[in-house]
């Protein structure tokens, strides 16, 4: 059974609209990636614990509430950084991770060149973000790197999944719970996600 949330909201559906469209150019295609990120954090933090505890308000004593946990956004490089501010917005006490991993081109295998995480990784919650679920090869081997670090509690926001790499998240990583905005229909024989948004990062960078 796939552990998956997926979203299902009038905004993100008119929002995927702009990023789906070739014709977006990369300042619209930034603020709708933002506007979805931000819905999904928003989402996501409903699942979030709190503890209760004692604040005082100019006139008397009241309940206050904190998150149980400590927060670690790692976004995956290039893509995924294009969702931290979103996150920020919405848990601005989070730390922030970092994950070098990009596909090769040829292969599809994931390969990685960066990796740095805040020290308490292993008692926080930690929210791998990345616009895009194809393969599955990169957020996988992401996940990996993150619980050889100590990470125990982690769940995976992207935007857009292909059903191959929902199958494959949760083959290798049947723990984490994926929260995305769409599942779309396939791959196609280069990896890229049908009918998708083409290169998220590039489209995010102007790179293309
Ligand atoms: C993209 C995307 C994911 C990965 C998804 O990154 O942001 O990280 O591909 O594909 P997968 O599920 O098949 O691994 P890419 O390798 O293009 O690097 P970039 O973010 O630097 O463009
Ligand atoms: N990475 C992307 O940016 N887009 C895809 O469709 C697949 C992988």
């Amino acid at each position: 059974m796939e552990n998956i949330s997926v979203l299902n909201h009038p905004i993100i559906k008119r929002d995927l609209t702009i990023l789906r469209d070739k014709s977006t150019d990369t300042y619209f295609f930034r603020s709708a990636l933002h506007r979805i990120s931000s819905i999904l954090a928003f989402e996501i933090s409903k699942d979030f614990n709190t503890d209760e505890y004692e604040v005082e308000t100019p006139l008397e004593k009241t309940t206050g509430y904190k998150l149980s946990d400590e927060i670690v956004i790692v976004p995956v490089l290039r893509a995924g950084l294009s969702m931290v501010n979103s996150f920020l917005e919405i848990i601005p006490e989070a730390k922030v991770g970092h994950i070098g991993i990009q596909r090769n081109e040829i292969t599809l295998e994931p390969m990685d060149y960066y990796y740095k995480t805040p020290p308490n990784i292993h008692n926080s919650l930690t929210i791998l973000v990345d616009p895009m679920l194809a393969t599955g090869g990169s957020s996988s081997a992401a996940l990996t790197y993150l619980k050889n670090r100590g990470a125990k509690n982690c769940i995976f926001a992207c935007l857009v999944a292909a059903p191959q790499g929902v199958t494959r998240i949760s083959k290798d990583h049947p723990d984490v719970k994926i929260y995305t905005a769409v599942i779309d229909r396939t791959l196609n024989e280069k990896g890229y996600i049908l009918p998708g948004l083409g290169d998220a990062g590039d489209r995010t960078f102007g790179t293309l």
